[in-house]
């Protein structure tokens, strides 16, 4: 693997003001590795009370953020506005915001190059859908997605690139080690190709779809598998625990 693991849980659109206080509660008195760098996004209405509670090292994501500067974008929030409350992440490209929300590659690879640009870590998810992973285009769809962030972005410093198979998020249904293994040597093939052998060997590439506390430490000894980007199971601390423990 590279650099050190990173996993991040995804709250998407879960929780109240009392279900957050007390996952935070869990999170900061849980027992964490201290060489992992650990990454929570909430809901944005949330963003401040977890900013304003959360300790053990845990630092916070946005889920989105607009495309560049703020002003008269309805329902937008930008990336100064997240960097200005101390979040110190965005996620962009998630499979629930291409495929719900009909992103596409170029709008997310511009959100990415204006976040990073306001100094935010960008958390970059590519993954296919099952067809096209039954079609043999796995790999096409992932490039595709990859060469459009590398088209905006003037370099993958402050990049963490989740690995995000569609028909593994939300299913229950876990990417086996060996096929989660094969696409994240392939993603870091294709950086050494397209950007450099040390981008390739610096940057994070971690995997989402279903990692539990009981499938997280079989991904995690693949070589390439760097982490993690966790949904369902980031939203129960003790569970999220183990996941972030499991990686070594
Ligand atoms: O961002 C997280 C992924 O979408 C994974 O979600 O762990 O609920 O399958 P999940």
């Amino acid at each position: 693997g590279s650099g050190k693991f990173f996993v991040g849980g995804n709250w998407k659109c879960n929780g109240t003001k009392e279900s957050i206080a007390k996952l935070v509660s869990e999170l900061n008195s849980a027992k964490l590795e201290s060489d992992v760098d650990v990454v929570v996004s909430p809901p944005f209405v949330y963003l401040d009370q977890v900013i304003g509670s959360i300790s053990n090292g845990i630092e916070v994501s946005g889920q989105n953020s607009w495309i560049g500067k703020g002003g008269a974008f309805t329902g937008e929030i930008s990336a100064e506005q997240l960097s200005d409350i101390g979040c110190k992440w965005v996620i962009h490209g998630h499979s629930e915001r291409r495929h719900i929300l009909g992103e596409a590659n170029d709008f997310i690879g511009k959100k990415s190059a204006y976040a990073l640009e306001k100094g935010l870590g960008v958390i970059a998810c590519v993954g296919e859908k099952l067809e096209e992973r039954e079609a043999g285009k796995t790999f096409d769809v992932v490039f595709e997605q990859l060469k459009a962030f590398a088209e905006a972005i003037s370099g993958w410093d402050n990049v963490v690139i989740a690995y995000e198979p569609v028909w593994a998020i939300g299913t229950g249904k876990v990417a086996t080690p060996q096929q989660a293994q094969e696409v994240h040597a392939a993603i870091r093939k294709w950086l050494t190709d397209n950007a450099s052998t040390e981008v390739a060997s610096k940057t994070r590439i971690i995997y989402g779809g279903s990692v539990n506390g009981a499938n997280s430490s079989e991904l995690a000894k693949q070589a390439d598998i760097d982490g993690f980007l966790v949904g369902g199971a980031s939203l129960k601390g003790a569970e999220f625990a183990t996941i972030i423990n499991s990686v070594t």
